[in-house]
């Protein structure tokens, strides 16, 4: 069990009691992580702790962290240190009621799904307490989140949540603000998730930590897993359609590349006034530049410009460049002198053959990808 804390002085040992109270015949260990709360909350678990240390069955412990960091990277600190199979993450508050948590277990075991939701949206499930305004940004926010980002639970904005340890071996969590859960169902997809109705009561005792803060973490939140979700779909696309898709972008450079050439030496002589042998060499070596920027960023997706990286890319690229001309001349002789071929065919042959070599040079290369990737 992971239960965050901040400022939950009056209803923490109500349940961390009710926890053992609905669970009594399993091995039970309770993870509190307080973020070093004003109220007094790390104090009053730790004597609790020590009045309960020879209850059978029930270990708790507590994290006490300096700052307050946020609900989601205290249930990560708590997720680090805890050890059971079966992780449940719930609230302090009581909102959260411990009586359905065996019912959540059981449903784990039983269904051998791999996530069970506590959740207020499905027939059964209901909020009691809460102002018009607070339920209509839980709506909005979960909409958002089925919307956006494919999320297939009704609650994923729910707080209180079992799942199986495994199924987050390898994951890195942003753990920004307070949507855990969020980010749980998006990084998992795939795997088999179950709901469960209750009743959300609103607090009794403090008050809600949420605040407009939490409002733009949800936003910066939303943005990252949609943009985590689109690089793991690319990913998974086939590698013949991903190296295809590539060497099409590699080659619409290249023509973009002839329009460089041809306007950048027209600009040079024309308005420049420049000899007309210099103002094609200029105009070579400006396409040679965007080519490079424009595979660079787009074809082969890599953003790190660091200078001296961009630099030695960039001089690869120019060498690989003069070896497709090489290449293409060479070919061209060839084909039009020893096979006696029509210099159209002979030219789009050679072309064909130096603008492939140059992409796959490139690619292994300049910018260190496999081959067939
Ligand atoms: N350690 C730590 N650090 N705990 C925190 C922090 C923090 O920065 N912020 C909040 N908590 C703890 C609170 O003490 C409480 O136990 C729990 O996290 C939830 O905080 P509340 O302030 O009570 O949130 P809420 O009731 O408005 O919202 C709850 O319900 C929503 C709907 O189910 C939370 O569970 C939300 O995550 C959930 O979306
Ligand atoms: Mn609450």
């Amino acid at each position: 069990m992971i239960i965050p804390t901040f400022n939950e002085s009056e209803n923490i040992c109500n349940v961390l009691k009710s926890i053992k109270e609905h669970l009594p015949k399993i091995d039970l260990e309770a993870i509190v992580v307080d973020d070093n709360s004003p109220d007094g909350t790390g104090k009053i678990v730790e004597e609790y702790i020590k009045s309960m240390k020879n209850m059978a069955g029930y270990s708790i412990s507590i994290i006490h962290r300096k700052v307050k960091e946020g609900l989601s990277s205290a249930i990560l600190d708590g997720l680090k240190s805890s050890k059971g199979d079966i992780v449940v993450v719930m609230d302090s508050d009581l909102s959260h009621p411990p009586q359905i948590i065996p019912k959540m277990l059981d449903i784990l075991k039983q269904t051998q799904c791999d996530i069970v939701v506590a959740s207020r949206y499905v027939t059964g499930g209901a909020i009691h307490g809460w102002p018009f305004k607070r339920k209509l940004m839980s709506k909005v926010a979960t909409k958002i989140a089925k919307k956006g980002l494919g999320v297939t639970a009704n609650d994923p904005m729910s707080g209180f949540f079992a799942f199986r340890r495994k199924i987050i071996d390898g994951l890195k969590f942003d753990a920004i603000g307070y949507k855990m859960l969020l980010e749980l169902l998006v990084k998992t997809k795939g795997v088999k998730v179950e709901e469960i109705p209750y009743t959300f009561t609103n607090r009794k005792f403090g008050s809600s930590k949420l605040d407009t803060s939490v409002i733009f973490d949800y936003c910066k939140s939303v943005w990252k897993l949609y943009r985590y979700g689109r690089t793991v779909r690319k990913d998974e696309r086939r590698t013949s359609v991903r190296f295809l898709s590539k060497a099409a972008r590699f080659f619409t450079v290249g023509a973009s590349g002839l329009g460089v050439n041809y306007l950048a030496s027209l600009l040079f002589s024309s308005s420049l006034d420049m000899w007309y042998i210099h103002a094609t060499i200029l105009g070579i070596m400006f396409s040679i530049s965007s080519n490079f920027v424009l595979n660079k960023y787009w074809t082969f997706e890599d953003r790190d410009f660091t200078p001296k990286r961009t630099a030695i890319q960039y001089g690869k690229f120019v060498g690989f460049s003069s070896i497709g001309a090489l290449v293409q001349l060479g070919m061209v002789y060839y084909l039009v002198d020893g096979f006696s071929l029509s210099y159209p065919i002979a030219l789009v042959l050679a072309v064909g053959t130096a603008a492939f070599s140059n992409f796959i040079l490139n690619k292994k290369w300049t910018f260190k990808e496999k081959v067939w990737s």
